[in-house]
């Protein structure tokens, strides 16, 4: 992962590449330096830990160089230090790298043993002494990259500077995003648009194995094989106003509160409203009636919206559908029907394993639609289609918003595929998207019972090992309720499907767990009450999650009780996420973690 930036400006730029570094702390925050050429010299600051430490240490020392180049980490090789803070230095040669060099071992034997000393255990340092060796050789800049960027393996973005030239930079692009922002005799380079919108709105995105030789009034790309090519310009969208946290504490307490709306939104792009019919977008070309199979494939909880979209494929449009982890999927050789499509779904759209998985499916033929929240990604510029939740920047590592706009177009989707299929009525559509409508409403009465929700996390947040246990569409939300517990919170936590339980994991109980039951009043209501009894006979301590209002009946056996309001099945685990977010969130606020950017985890994740 890692955040990087370049420019090439007319002014000191140390200020604008941290403002760039900002709005690029999603791709990790374990340390960030940046570094400036001036009067021929390499002028570089470092600070482990949070973006704040490099400010900090900014205020007390001077860096005037109008070239310059930042980076913020997210540790792969060595520990989240100074010394493996990035940029990197080596003869003339600086560097910023995002991404994992995979034969840096062998790169640095050879290179050790041509007396290179290395200061850091980063991978990217083999870059750096690759590029100084070559320049030692007597290659000019632009050679001496090009001919190491032949011998790397793995996936890299890369910008790097030369220290006596002060108008130069230098990017390249492989398996890892970056683009080029076009100015007015200046020019950019950064891991998206995002990073470039305070700058300008006119970015390149480079294809992988790209690389390219800018200079404040000119850019020239070459492909892998080094031949001048021309990529297009784009206008992007990406504003240049850093989203603030309003009246809330946290970026996620904001995200988790923006949902009756943004799911609105999404929602009217999917379903039209006076008629209750699904929408598919037009850009959309499978041909639900005659698909043989259907295939999702994504990571953690964008993962989660697939294996609950599952549910509804098979259910309402009895369409047979296959959901895999992006990085099993990507390896595992699945046969594909030649009368197939596949669906990734990526909040980022940058996700390695997720990209990879949708390249696997286009290389087998079939029809590729991407449902991402950030346009522009290279997910949704690499699928046959993109569609897209109408989130809004999502900036907590925790999705949350994400999660449930991914649901609202996949439950739509579902219905148009059911109609498609003829597997449903007009009326059974009416009453499906009349439904999902009332999502807005239903959520905004969940998060009425937030202050209650909080005291009940509190509770939670005492114990070692907390379960969660769904059944049928909401067993992935058991799923998702645990990941979210544990990523925010660091309280171990496990999802199982409620008839999992008593083939091992019920050996866990005792009054010191929590089990989270997510039980509405569906059809496998009463299964789902019986596993919470096996629960209750052993001591378990049961939060229940309920719309059922014969709850007085199960009053005895159950611990804490967080009312849910009743709706159709289809929209259950829209609903029910809340609840589990909202968990989640006041679990780690007591416990005092850093909910919005958890330890060891970044927003976009573009290793394998
Ligand atoms: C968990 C979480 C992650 C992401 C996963 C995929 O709260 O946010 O599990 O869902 O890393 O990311 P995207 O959706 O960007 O592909």
């Amino acid at each position: 992962m890692c955040g990087i930036v370049g420019i090439l400006g007319s002014e000191p730029v140390a200020r604008s590449i941290v403002e760039a570094l900002k709005r690029l702390e999603y791709r990790g925050y374990d340390s960030a330096g940046i570094a400036t050429i001036e009067g021929g010299k390499v002028e570089r600051l470092r600070a482990p830990g949070k973006l704040h430490n490099l400010e900090d240490k900014l205020k007390t020392t001077e860096i005037k160089g109008t070239t310059g180049i930042g980076h913020t980490r997210w540790a792969t090789h060595g520990v989240p230090n100074e010394a493996n803070a990035h940029p990197h230095v080596s003869g003339d040669v600086v560097i910023v790298h995002n991404g994992i060099i995979e034969n840096f071992k062998p790169l640095k034997d050879e290179l050790q043993k041509d007396g290179y000393v290395f200061t850091s255990q980063t991978d990217t340092e083999v870059v750096a002494h690759l590029i100084a060796r070559e320049r030692a050789r007597g290659s000019a800049p632009k050679e001496a990259v090009a001919n190491v960027l032949g011998r790397l393996e793995g996936a890299f973005a890369l910008a790097v500077l030369f220290s006596g030239e002060h108008d130069l930079m230098i990017g390249a692009r492989m398996g890892a995003p970056l683009a080029v922002g076009h100015g007015d005799g200046q020019m950019y380079l950064g891991s998206d648009a995002i990073a470039l919108a305070p700058f300008t709105n006119r970015v390149t995105y480079l294809e992988d194995g790209d690389w390219v030789v800018l200079t404040r009034n000119s850019f020239d790309i070459h492909d892998a094989k080094g031949a001048k090519i021309k990529r297009p310009m784009n206008f992007t969208q990406a504003s240049a106003f850093m989203a603030d946290k309003g009246k809330h504490r946290h970026f996620m307490a904001k995200e988790i509160a923006e949902q009756p709306e943004v799911v609105g939104r999404t929602l009217a792009e999917y379903a039209d409203f006076s008629e209750r019919a699904a929408r598919l977008p037009e850009q959309v070309k499978i041909d639900f009636a005659k698909l043989d199979r259907l295939t999702i494939t994504a990571c953690g909880t964008a993962y989660l919206a697939g294996l609950t979209a599952k549910y509804w494929f098979e259910r309402y449009a009895r369409l047979p559908t296959e959901v895999d982890i992006a990085s099993e999927f990507r390896y595992r050789e699945a046969p594909m029907p030649k009368n197939g499509a596949a669906i990734v779904i990526s909040q980022s759209g940058e996700t390695a394993d997720t990209l990879a998985a949708l390249r696997y499916c286009k290389s087998q033929g079939q029809e590729t639609v991407a449902l991402v929240n950030v346009p522009g990604s290279t997910i949704a510029r690499e699928a046959d289609a993109a569609i897209f939740t109408y989130a809004g920047p999502e900036i907590g590592v925790a999705s949350t918003k994400a999660f449930t706009c991914q649901l609202t177009v996949l439950a739509a989707l579902a219905v148009a595929a059911a109609k498609a299929r003829g597997a449903i009525t007009r009326e059974q559509e009416r009453e499906l998207i009349g439904a999902l409508i009332e999502a807005p409403r239903h959520m905004a009465e969940i998060l009425k019972e937030e202050k209650h929700i909080a005291d009940v996390a509190r509770e939670v947040a005492h114990a070692q090992d907390v379960l969660y246990l769904g059944r049928g569409v909401n067993y992935p939300i058991a799923l998702e309720g645990a990941l979210k517990l544990k990523e925010i919170s660091y309280i171990h936590a496990e999802g199982y499907a409620a008839g999992e339980l008593k083939h091992g994991p019920i050996a866990l109980i005792d009054e010191n767990v929590p089990v989270i039951v997510i039980a509405p009043r569906d059809d496998l209501f009463d299964k789902t009450v019986s596993n919470m009894e096996e629960v209750a006979a052993r001591g378990g301590k049961i939060v229940l999650l309920t719309d059922d209002e014969g709850l007085e009946a199960h009053g005895q056996r159950t611990f804490q009780r967080i009312r849910v309001p009743r709706a159709h099945s289809i929209l259950s685990p829209l609903l029910y996420a809340l609840p589990v977010q909202l968990l989640a969130y006041h679990a780690a606020v007591f416990m005092g973690t850093d909910v919005d950017q958890p330890r060891n985890l970044a927003k976009s994740v573009t290793v394998e």
